[in-house]
């Protein structure tokens, strides 16, 4: 049974009193409410202690938005996968497409820290997914593939059955333009495919591959009602808890 996950991504939002209160509303809700799904959340590096501190039973999983392709040394501003291992956060999102646009982030990048990730116990959440441009002139398939062969297909069959993918279409981010159910499934279909001629089916059917780009609560069930799509990677719904609580009840 693949694994079925709600992940919020924050991104650069909330100071410290907004996201003590959200974390806390979710924790609430969490200890109240049947989820069938898990719920992982990636706030600003800055508050993940206190995410490790509130969820003392590990409720909501806690993941940081990026960590440094490198061990550790003379890398200012970086946070490194031993850094998050030791405050026993569950994962890092790698490859997110903001990090990308704006910090150049490659998918040889994305190989070192998802490899470094997996060695220090972390799930990676590894991002890929086509632009506008890309799409328009009906590169998508290729693109995606690329990404994922680059960013991956050095792993060991075991190891990529840790790692969960996320396929957020760039044209989809924060623009409050979904991809249709059809369109997501497509590309997610494509991406377990292309694992199944590399690593088999059986792995294959193992590995937990979300959607990412303006899922909202009215939304979220058809897109997670798809045969390959097994939950989202949430941002600015993500940030209003009634909101996320709506996207993780369209698994009920
Ligand atoms: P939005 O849900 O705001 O489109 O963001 C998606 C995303 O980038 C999650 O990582």
């Amino acid at each position: 049974m693949r694994r079925k996950i709600v992940a919020g991504n924050w991104k650069m939002n909330k100071n410290v009193i907004d996201a003590q209160q959200l974390m806390a509303e979710l924790k609430d809700y969490k200890n109240n409410t049947t989820t069938n799904c898990e719920v992982w959340i990636a706030p600003p590096s800055i508050y993940l202690m206190m995410a490790k501190d509130l969820y003392e039973n590990d409720e909501v999983g806690v993941f940081s938005q990026d960590m440094s392709e490198h061990e550790s040394g003379a890398y200012t501003g970086e946070i490194s996968a031993g850094m998050l291992e030791s405050i026993e956060a569950t994962g890092s999102i790698i490859g997110h497409s903001e990090r990308r646009q704006y910090h150049g982030e490659t998918d040889s990048h994305c190989n070192k820290k998802v490899k470094l990730a997996l060695e220090h116990g972390l799930i990676p959440i590894y991002c890929n997914g086509e632009t506008l441009e890309q799409r328009k002139s009906g590169q998508h398939l290729d693109v995606v593939k690329n990404q994922t062969e680059v960013a991956l297909f050095t792993l060991s069959a075991e190891e990529i059955k840790k790692v969960v993918i996320a396929y957020e279409p760039v044209w989809a981010i924060g623009t409050g333009e979904t991809a249709t159910p059809e369109q997501a499934q497509e590309i997610h279909a494509h991406i377990r495919q292309l694992i199944a001629g590399k690593y088999g089916q059986e792995v294959a059917d193992e590995v937990s591959i979300l959607y990412g780009g303006s899922v909202k609560p009215d939304n979220a069930v058809e897109i997670f009602s798809q045969p390959d799509i097994d939950g989202g990677l949430i941002g600015g719904a993500a940030l209003n808890k009634n909101d996320f609580a709506k996207i993780i009840e369209a698994f009920n």
